[in-house]
């Protein structure tokens, strides 16, 4: 399983990255807001130390304007995603970018239908949001099944990329699934190190070799 970054932090991504687990990273407008840095700037930082697909977003809603902005921000790196809306204009513009051989990122997708267009469109990463159903008390990870299922029948090669994580099990879950791609925050990917018996394991073993005078060094 493929695991992205969902963060417009550098450092925190370098952080990851160190460790090998960057794969790529995600953006959006809200990230870039959060940052508080230039979108153009940010992600041509970001590219010029991970290899994966970078994922930065149009903020245009029709047409012209997304083919505008996505050819500038392809010329950003060749490493760069296009992600566009899952809208009829943002459909679209997928269909031109992926025909000029570009990758394309399609989001905010809440249902399998918008999924099977986007595949049809030739997308690169279909995006699901699945935090955001949950938050509303709808089920985001039978979302990710349902895709899942469409895609195999049919044999797309459009990469499912989980999106909108919120915890450690909306990642176990969505690798028990067999989404092709998670991206969360770094926060959650650090997390998934955690477990109290791994904590409590280790202050034992520190203690007895205290009391042991264990040295190895
Ligand atoms: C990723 O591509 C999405 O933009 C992101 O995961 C959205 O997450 P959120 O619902 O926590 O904002």
């Amino acid at each position: 399983m493929k695991f992205f970054v969902d963060t417009a932090d550098v450092q925190a991504i370098h952080e990851l990255n160190d460790m090998g687990f960057v794969d790529g990273v995600t953006t959006n407008p809200s990230l870039i807001k959060k940052s508080g840095r230039d979108i153009l700037e940010v992600i041509a930082e970001i590219c010029d130390f991970v290899d994966g697909p970078v994922s930065a977003e149009v903020v245009a809603t029709d047409y012209e304007g997304m083919i505008a902005e996505g050819n500038k921000l392809a010329q950003i790196a060749d490493n760069i995603a296009i992600k566009v809306p899952l809208t009829i204009d943002g459909l679209k513009a997928c269909k031109t970018f992926t025909s000029e051989g570009k990758m394309v990122n399609v989001t905010l997708c809440f249902s399998a239908n918008q999924a099977l267009l986007a595949a049809k469109a030739g997308a690169t990463f279909i995006s699901p949001f699945i935090g955001r159903l949950d938050d509303l008390n709808m089920d985001g990870l039978e979302l990710i099944e349902d895709i899942r299922t469409i895609y195999d029948n049919y044999g797309y090669e459009t990469e499912i990329l989980a999106a909108s994580i919120r915890t450690v099990n909306h990642i176990s879950d969505c690798a028990k699934i067999g989404a092709d791609v998670i991206t969360a925050p770094p926060g959650v990917i650090k997390a998934m190190a955690n477990h109290v018996l791994t904590d409590k394991g280790l202050a034992t073993f520190v203690q007895d070799a205290k009391d042991a005078g264990i040295k190895i060094l």
